[in-house]
């Protein structure tokens, strides 16, 4: 019941996208994961019959080189991160009614099932193709496991179908001297038999599918173009060596990661039905009246939107009522980057920083779109500490003391701030509808709005001031009660965001878990508990933390960052430590600098030629390296100075070019480096030790 309205339970199933068993949580994926649990968790205290299930996606050829890279097996592997990523989750308050793993046996047996469905239903067809093959692995390789020389531009070092030096696309077997990447054997051609999925053939149903209220506008928009550019036959077969489900009927094929993954939704939802009172085929089979929603972002939109629906539309299970599309996160308005400190680790921020602060955070600028969001860390810190600080928290803080001192925690036995109170209750259906409708920052904005209004009646009413005279004045306890309420009608707004904050609210109103339909009601007469606070103040040190020990993860698997640093940056992290054999390995070399430009678009990086003598045939070494020294040299001061640079260091794709080394620079922002006058006696290629 809500406002006295009987409403219907709902049957809903709720998934979020499935992650990749090869690597930690991070901030991009806790934004998808906050997204769909706000929005259960609603969905819950509503009275709502939702279930939200997820599970890691263990397949493919880069979990089986990852583990091999490990030394431990498969299973070994994927094992590690399932617990690993449970954690991660849990700690974010994520509550997954079931996490499981597509390498289970009923992502199997769905696999299996659909697959044979398809085929039956003249939906797979058979298909010799030629790829490019590894002769020392004995495996085909994907387009990003092959390198070599941009055909056009030569650039080196330029990944299967397109050249990130010049942007032009081909095939990867027009690369100049290619190379597998996993064991840099040179790659020949080689014919296999694939299957296919006929996608073409659900054109007409998926032109329907698409404008039916499942999708959002900018998304059906995007596949219209898709849809009448053509559709193509989709590969869903791999061959061995490769991690996953053997295609039944085909020995040494394996379905590709992608078949199973989406049943991966129904294998986590089958295995949760093993242990409870839901019924699969009540969710899953066609008309069914359970409600099922996929979370994603919008890289997998052709996955879940076409291929998805299609499958399993021929194999007589029902399709989603909705997807929901999100944008990227980006941090300091840029692409998480490593090397930034800015690709941040789920467990690395618990490690410095409560996870709803970045719960808060992120509702507060989530709207349904598809656009990304930018998390700052000026405004997050500003964001957390003015509104749930410095706004709702401080309700109780003014309020509780003098009920705890002059009334022995005893409410007031009745409400006096009627109009008040209810205007509270009146945005009941509107918060709720901003919720359901994914317009998180509507909801915030009309909560914080109340939030204003409540500290506007304490301030007006000012019991401190009565208090003084009469500690206590039933003025005072009414203030006061009325304060505690407005404070605990906002906490219930906030609980699906904000689910452990309500949860110490709760115990210090002494109240059962609350609802949305507690919000119907006012707390009077009672005793409350006392006020301990309910969240402390962001410091941006503790944010600094996260950003140094992010750098420091990455410098201790790839070496000292080229890239500047976030701005929040105050140096390199210190106490990684290497051996001296690793020390060893650094090729460090004099060079001469020939020349110095400016870049059009750094504001940091000039670009250098740098002079490292010659070979021991006798030909002239050049390097072109991209160093962030601008702001402490003027380019035609370099030109002739020597320095000394890492010869060895890989090359790097960066965006005004192929960086191919570093040269060594003293200070956080390149103030010094450490430059020799033409007749110090070093000559360019000299090495340093
Ligand atoms: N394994 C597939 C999904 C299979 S679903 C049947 C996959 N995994 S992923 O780990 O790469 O991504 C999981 C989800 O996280 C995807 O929805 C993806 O869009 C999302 N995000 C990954 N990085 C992200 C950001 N930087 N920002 C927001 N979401 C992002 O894709
Ligand atoms: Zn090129």
């Amino acid at each position: 019941m809500e406002n006295g309205n009987p409403v219907a339970k709902r049957k809903i199933l709720v998934t979020s996208a499935l992650p990749y068993a090869n690597s930690s949580i991070h901030l991009g994926h806790l934004m998808e994961v906050i997204q769909t649990d706000i929005w259960v968790r609603l969905q819950k205290m509503r009275g709502h019959d939702c279930v939200y299930v997820c599970a890691d996606d263990a397949h493919g050829t880069a979990i089986m080189l990852s583990a091999q890279a490990g030394g431990i097996t498969p299973e070994e592997h994927i094992d590690r991160i399932n617990r690993e990523h449970q954690a991660d989750f849990a700690d974010f308050h994520i509550d997954f009614d079931n996490y499981h793993s597509t390498h289970s046996p009923e992502n199997q047996k769905f696999s299996e099932l659909i697959f044979q469905r398809l085929d039956a239903n003249g939906h797979i067809n058979r298909r010799r193709i030629t790829q490019l093959f590894d002769p020392e692995k004995q495996m085909f390789l994907a387009d990003r496991f092959i390198k070599g020389r941009c055909p056009k531009c030569k650039a080196e070092d330029q990944y299967g179908d397109n050249c990130e030096s010049c942007g032009s696309t081909y095939s990867p077997s027009d690369l100049i001297d290619p190379q597998s990447t996993i064991s840099g054997a040179t790659p020949v051609e080689k014919e296999s038999e694939h299957l296919f999925f006929a996608l073409p053939a659900f054109t007409e149903f998926l032109k329907k599918w698409t404008r039916s209220g499942t999708l959002q506008s900018q998304v059906a928009n995007k596949l219209d173009e898709w849809l009448e550019s053509g559709l193509q036959e989709w590969d869903i077969s791999r061959d061995a060596p490769y991690f996953g489900f053997e295609i039944p009927g085909h020995p040494g094929k394996f379905f590709y990661v992608w078949l199973d993954a989406p049943i991966g939704y129904m294998a986590s939802f089958q295995n949760l039905c093993e242990r409870s009172e839901y019924d699969f085929d009540d969710y899953w089979k066609p008309g069914s009246e359970a409600e099922l929603y996929h979370f994603i972002g919008k890289d997998i939109v052709n996955f879940h939107t076409l291929f998805w629906p299609a499958m399993l539309k021929s194999a007589e299970f029902r399709t989603p009522t909705a997807v929901y599309v999100h944008g990227f996160l980006t941090v300091g308005g840029k692409k998480m980057s490593k090397s930034r400190g800015t690709f941040i680790n789920a467990r690395t921020y618990l490690d410095h920083l409560n996870p709803e602060y970045l719960r808060y955070y992120l509702a507060a600028k989530m709207s349904d779109g598809v656009d990304d969001l930018d998390l700052n860390f000026e405004d997050f810190v500003q964001r957390v500490n003015s509104d749930l600080v410095g706004k709702v928290v401080n309700i109780a803080s003014r309020c509780a003391g003098f009920i705890n001192k002059g009334f022995d925690g005893q409410l007031s036995a009745a409400v006096t701030e009627h109009a008040l109170l209810q205007e509270f209750q009146d945005s009941n259906e509107t918060i709720a509808s901003l919720y359901e409708n994914r317009e998180y920052s509507k909801a915030i904005r009309e909560i914080m709005a109340l939030a204003d209004r409540a500290n506007q009646f304490i301030n007006d009413k000012q019991p401190w001031v009565l208090a003084k005279q009469n500690p206590a004045s039933t003025e005072v306890q009414d203030i006061c009660s009325t304060g505690i309420n407005l404070f605990r009608l906002l906490v219930i707004y906030l609980k699906p965001v904000l689910p452990a904050m309500a949860t110490d609210a709760e115990s210090f109103l002494q109240v059962p878990p609350m609802q949305w339909q507690d919000l119907d009601s006012v707390l009077t007469d009672c005793a409350i508990g006392k006020f301990k606070p309910l969240m402390t103040r962001v410091e941006m040190d503790k944010v600094k933390a996260v950003v140094e020990d992010t750098r420091a993860e990455v410098d201790k698997l790839q070496g000292p960052a080229t890239e500047a640093p976030l701005a929040l940056q105050n140096g390199p992290a210190l106490g990684s430590e290497i051996e001296f054999p690793d020390f060893a390995k650094v090729d460090l070399r004099i060079v001469r600098i020939i020349s110095a430009e400016q870049i059009d678009g750094a504001d940091k990086l000039l670009k250098l030629q740098l002079d490292l003598g010659e070979d021991e045939t006798g030909t002239a070494v050049q390097r072109t390296v991209f160093s962030g020294i601008k702001s402490a040299y003027k380019p035609q001061d370099l030109v002739g100075k020597y320095t000394v640079m890492v010869a060895n260091l890989k090359p790097r794709q960066m965006k005004f070019g192929l960086s191919q080394g570093m040269i060594l620079a003293a200070g956080p922002g390149g103030k010094d480096i450490w430059l020799l006058e033409p007749d110090s006696g070093a000559k360019p290629g000299m090495k340093v030790t």
